[in-house]
Parts: structure tokens; sequence; C-alpha cells
């Protein structure tokens, strides 16, 4: 039997995708999809499809992180979209192979590095777009990892999104609260953060779980205004100097490697 070229392609692709599986991140490459059989359908472009005219539709000459990165997914979508330089880093190599593979098959320049968020600092960039999207909750310490992104790499956009878990409502937060009060606690509007001490969905690496007051407060908190939610768990934010407390950094580590 004689095999075209365009079938042993296709066959040769197929055979990489099965050799870098599992993926998380659901993509056509070279006419093969990586996850068809995706828990959450066709993922992420099921989730993007909420949000991607909340981005800049032409992104020439614009930067963009990708921290979190996984199979490159956004960050294709990214410089697709003219960006002029992707980066895109996260902390396991089994993804970045997945996302260099992704980048190479569809003929994108974008750079992939086995890199945590907590090292951001060390990058000495800022970029016009950073995205930060299904990372905090597996972060131990996520309230630093919105600090950092803040201190040293973004300059003007955020895209973020975290699952979120209790009550949708938002109470009305005060200037400060008396020491004996404790209803403001109790209220389900309340920002609060759900500590996951072992397992969340058979998921080790899931951490905290914030509802959606906390999440905003959260945001806010570490100098990102939010623009818009154009999706449940998505925020469209921009980086802001007004951070609290007004009076001075309250993101110390690490220092060295702050570009503003
Ligand atoms: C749920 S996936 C989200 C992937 C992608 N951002 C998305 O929204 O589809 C979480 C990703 O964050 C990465 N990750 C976990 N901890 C990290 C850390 N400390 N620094 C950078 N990436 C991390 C994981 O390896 C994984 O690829």
């Amino acid at each position: 039997m004689v095999v075209s070229p365009s079938a042993e392609k296709r066959s040769e692709v197929e055979r990489r995708i099965e050799e870098l599986g599992p993926w998380f991140h659901n993509m056509e490459l070279g006419g093969v999809r990586t996850a068809p059989e995706h828990f959450l359908g066709d993922y992420p472009a099921v989730k993007y499809a909420h949000f991607r005219t909340s981005l800049p539709a032409d992104m020439s000459g614009l930067t963009v992180l990708d921290i979190g990165c996984n199979g490159g997914f956004y960050s294709l979508e990214m410089k697709r979209r003219g960006a002029s330089r992707v980066l895109g880093i996260d902390t396991n190599d089994h993804y970045l192979q997945q996302a260099r593979f992704a980048a190479e098959i569809s003929g994108l320049e974008i750079d992939f590095e086995r890199m945590p968020v907590w090292d951001i600092g060390a990058l000495g960039e800022r970029f016009d777009l950073v995205i930060f999207m299904g990372v905090l909750y597996h972060l131990r310490h996520p309230l630093l990892a919105l600090d950092l992104i803040h201190e040293h790499v973004a300059k003007d956009l955020l895209l973020f999104q975290s699952m979120q878990r209790g009550s949708r409502e938002i109470a009305a937060i005060e200037e400060d609260y008396d020491f004996n009060g404790r209803a403001p606690f109790d209220e389900p509007g309340y920002p609060k953060m759900h500590f996951i001490e072992h397992r969340y969905s058979h998921d080790e690496t899931n951490w905290w779980v914030p509802n959606r007051a906390c999440t905003e407060a959260m945001l806010r908190s570490s100098g990102f205004l939010i623009e818009s939610q154009p999706e449940d768990e998505v925020y469209v934010c921009r980086w802001s100097s007004l951070v609290t407390p007004p009076d001075g950094p309250h993101c110390v580590y690490p220092k060295a490697g702050s570009t503003r």
C-alpha cells in the first residue's frame, strides 16, 4: 500500500501527540486534537469563547507573559493576534514540552521557560499583558503571587481566572471593623478563602479556593483595577499604582529585579 505524504505527516503528528500526552489543553495541531475526551469539553476553547473579545484583537507590538501556560493554548492565541513577544512559563516540564511542540507545529515563535511564579522578579521585564489563568488556587501563597506580578512583570493588562467556591454575593467592604463585631465575618458575601488541607477533585495541588468577593478584594489589594468580568471566574484588570497600604510597598520578595 502506498502511504501519501499527508497521511504520513498526520500519523507522525498523532504519534507525537500521543507521546506527549496526557494533555490538559485541547488544541488542533496538524489536524489532530490533543485532548478530544477532555472532562471539561473542548477546553479551554469553550472558556476562551466567553472572553476573547475582551482582549485587544490586534496585539501587534505588544508583549505577553503567560504564567502557568500549560500546553500553550493562550500563548498561541496571543501570538496569532500578532503579539511581538510571548513568553510562557510553567513549573511542569511535561506541559512545557507540549507547549513547545504546539508552537513549532503551528509555525509560531514563542518562548517557553521553566519558571515558577515566585521567580518572575528575575525576568527584569514588564509585559503589556500578563495572563494568570487557573494558577492562583494551585498556590500555597496566592496573595504573594499577585503581589509579585504587580511589583515585577505587569505593565498594563492582567487576564485573571480562579476557580471560585462559596457565595457569589459581594458584601459592602468597610474601611475598618470593630474588634467585638463578629457578624461581618459570617456574612456570605464577606471575602473568604477556603483552605484545602488534602485534596480537591482528587488533586493535591489545589490549596486555596476564594469566593467571588475574596477574588475581587485580592485583585484590588494587589493593585489591579477590575475593568470587566466577561465570564464568572474571569477578570480583565488594569495595573494601578494604588495599592494598600498606600504608604509603602507591601511586597518585599524578591525585591531585586524590579523594573519600575
Ligand atoms: C489548571 S492549569 C491552568 C493552565 C492554563 N493557564 C489555563 O488556564 O488553561 C495550572 C497550570 O499552572 C502551573 N503551575 C502550578 N504551579 C505553578 C507555579 N508555582 N508557577 C508557575 N506555574 C505553575 C501548572 O503546571 C499548570 O500548567
